[in-house]
């Protein structure tokens, strides 16, 4: 029973934990005046969090930093005009999918999605660059070092930004990774749902800054665990001093109390126990009802030290002994100390229909009677038990070189890509949680993240959806893939879907969902004035010169409404012809758009009768400020509740 505490509660605790939900990463260590280990907000980091600009300040306390870290900080905070621009012709199945490819800088791209997908991703994978000397580039876009790096050997993105590799001779090698890495991380909690997670792969180069800065960023309490992968079982020889056969996976949940984690189909070794069939048909195998690990001593748990009867010719048993219960036994070792059950006499007495006597010989031994339990390899509704997810993951099929492979036999026989993960590893990741649910993965590379969630659906029935984010990254004018034609890494990444998706198709036969709508991270369809028009001289200027991009559509248009109100990219989308004016519908009448000139007054009623919750039009497209009150009335006749807008 749980005693009163009979005092009252502690405010200051509860108001930390709070803030520990909001900004895991302002919540740090401090010792109490008796000397003991508290937890504390670091006021820094909450009015760098608060703020717009960077916040000096250098007090003393337990955290992980590094020059930039508040510049860092600070991209996850600022606004960007930047919005994404759909590519209809290079995606597959746009009407029907809820697949998204994502093709540009991740940051901005996680910038862009917040809205969107705010608490909407259950599990996130990435496999970022490891920062090993060579795999690491990024954007030049930290103001504080640019004259720092324009001496370093620049490489130019399709959009023409200069991409600039990590080497060990840059001074600042850890603090660019860290840069590069914590605001991203940062905005991609944002994106996990209460429920969801983030398993990340690195090996040794930066698991001890990573595993701290996800500390931060995630907060101590939600680690899930540190897997160790087998990934090269040889060894690898071009490390420096000891063959590395392994890299990690970090997990960390959004919350660790709304987390639950699906345990793994018990592998081959352990299946084989299960010999024994029950009466209802159920196999099952024996555990030995005596405490075996830690905590094993009578002292431990005295309650759990007590005699159990067993029928010699049946194996029943019971808490009396009788004419029948015959056999007394007690929770001891072979060796005879005192040990103890792991059920409680009550326990006992309810299921004791699950527990068995049996003589056991062991050899050097005397047989002796010891009591076991039965454990069932399916529950109840035939749904297989799962064995807890291992800490230590050494399948044959995690070896790196089954990467490899499987994009050489999609690519006939051509190695287009370095290092790609395998799919089984992600596969196996996947199999963690339920079989539905967004997986975001924003350092896709070759999307194998994209091809396991369509062989895993395929295989398990799975309903999962994915959303990739790939740089296009220049592949080098020498290599493979540039040759065949695929001159970035997006290129890969899509390519590598349509493959997967179509082999998959002729493998399995399976109707689920292969397609994938792409979207480029592109500057906004405004012009400046639309965000500066203060800096025109007259007002009325600014109503006469349009602030639409010329070479924009009414689609990128209606994207770049879906992301300001937080609508997700792959709602139904269907083009209507109204009046001779293009109308856009999201998710039936979750948003109404008409981006035309010369609006009409019969046009707005139409659209209002559909009675949209949202409805956008051009400003331009009214002739002046009465035709605009002239929308609103009528909205506020016809469909009172619709939110309206102009861009
Ligand atoms: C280690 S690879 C991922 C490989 C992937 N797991 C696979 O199986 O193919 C990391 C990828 O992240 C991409 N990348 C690096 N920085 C990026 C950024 N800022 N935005 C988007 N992608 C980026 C790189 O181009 C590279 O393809």
């Amino acid at each position: 029973m749980e005693k009163l505490k009979m005092e009252t509660k502690d405010l200051i605790r509860e108001n930390i934990e709070k803030l520990a939900e909001m900004f895991p990463d302002v919540i740090t260590e401090t010792r109490d005046e008796k000397g003991n280990l508290i937890k504390a907000v670091d006021f820094e980091l909450l009015k760098q969090e608060l703020s717009g600009r960077v916040v000096e300040g250098d007090g003393e306390r337990y955290q992980l930093t590094w020059p930039g870290k508040k510049e860092a900080m600070l991209l996850t905070n600022l606004p960007t005009n930047r919005t994404l621009r759909p590519a209809k012709e290079e995606s597959m199945d746009w009407e029907k999918t809820g697949n998204i490819y994502i093709e540009g800088d991740n940051l901005e791209a996680l910038i862009i999605l917040q809205e969107s997908y705010l608490n909407k991703i259950k599990l996130i994978y990435i496999d970022p660059p490891y920062n090993t000397g060579k795999d690491f580039i990024y954007k030049d876009n930290f103001k504080q070092s640019r004259e720092e790096y324009l001496t370093g050997s620049g490489q130019v993105d399709g959009d023409g930004n200069r991409l600039f590799q990590n080497t060990e001779s840059n001074g600042r090698f850890h603090s660019d990774w860290l840069s590069m890495i914590y605001p991203r991380l940062k905005l991609a909690r944002n994106l996990l749902r209460e429920d969801g997670v983030i398993f990340i792969s690195i090996d040794d180069n930066e698991v001890h800054n990573l595993r701290k800065i996800c500390d931060e960023v995630f907060g101590e309490r939600n680690i899930v665990g540190q897997i160790t992968v087998q990934s090269n079982p040889r060894g690898s020889q071009a490390s420096k001093y000891m063959a590395d056969v392994h890299e990690y996976l970090l997990i960390y949940s959004k919350n660790i109390n709304s987390f639950t984690i699906i345990g793994h189909i018990k592998d081959k070794n352990i299946l084989s126990e299960y010999s024994y069939t029950y009466k209802d048909g159920r196999k099952f195998r024996l555990l030995g009802l005596r405490q075996r690990g830690g905590a094993w001593r009578r002292e431990h748990r005295p309650n759990m030290y007590f005699p159990i009867y067993v029928n010699p010719q049946t194996g029943k048993v019971s808490l009396e002994k009788n004419n029948e219960f015959t056999v007394e036994v007690l929770p001891k070792r072979p060796s005879g100390e005192e040990s103890r059950w792991t059920w409680s006499k009550k326990k006992v007495l309810e299921n004791r229909e699950l527990l068995v006597g049996r003589k056991v010989n062991r050899e050097g031994l005397e047989d002796f009677w010891d009591v076991f339990r039965i454990d069932f390899l399916e529950d109840e509704d035939g749904k297989m038990k799962t064995s807890k997810v291992k800490t230590m993951w050494i399948d044959k099929e995690i070896n790196y070189q089954n990467g490899r492979t499987e994009i050489k036999e999609l690519f006939d026989g051509l190695d287009i890509f370095d290092f790609p993960k395998p799919t089984y590893l992600v596969k196996k990741i996947l199999s963690t949680l339920e079989d539905s649910g967004l997986i975001l993965d924003f350092f896709a590379g070759s999307a194998t993240t994209a091809h396991a969630v369509m062989q895993l659906n395929a295989e398990d029935g799975g309903n999962r959806k994915y959303i990739m984010v790939q740089l296009p990254e220049p592949c080098p004018k020498d290599s493979e893939a540039y040759r065949t034609g695929l001159k970035n890494i997006s290129e890969i990444g899509k390519e590598r879907i349509r493959r997967a998706a179509k082999k998959i198709k002729e493998e399995t036969g399976t109707d689920i969902d292969y397609g994938f709508r792409v979207f480029k991270v592109d500057s906004s369809n405004m012009k400046d004035v639309y965000y500066r028009p203060d800096e025109l001289l007259q007002q009325n200027l600014f109503r006469m010169i349009d602030n639409i991009k010329e070479d924009r559509t009414a689609e990128d248009l209606l994207i770049q409404v879906m992301l300001e109100w937080g609508l997700e990219l792959s709602l139904p989308m269907e083009k209507k012809n109204i009046f001779n004016k293009e109308v856009h519908f999201v998710a039936g009448n979750s948003l109404a758009a008409c981006f035309d000139e010369g609006v009409s007054e019969e046009l707005v009623r139409e659209i209002a009768r559909e009675k949209p919750l949202r409805a956008v039009f051009r400003d331009s497209s009214f002739a002046g400020d009465a035709a605009r009150i002239n929308v609103e009335e009528l909205f506020k006749m016809l469909s009172p509740t619709t939110e309206i807008k102009v861009i």
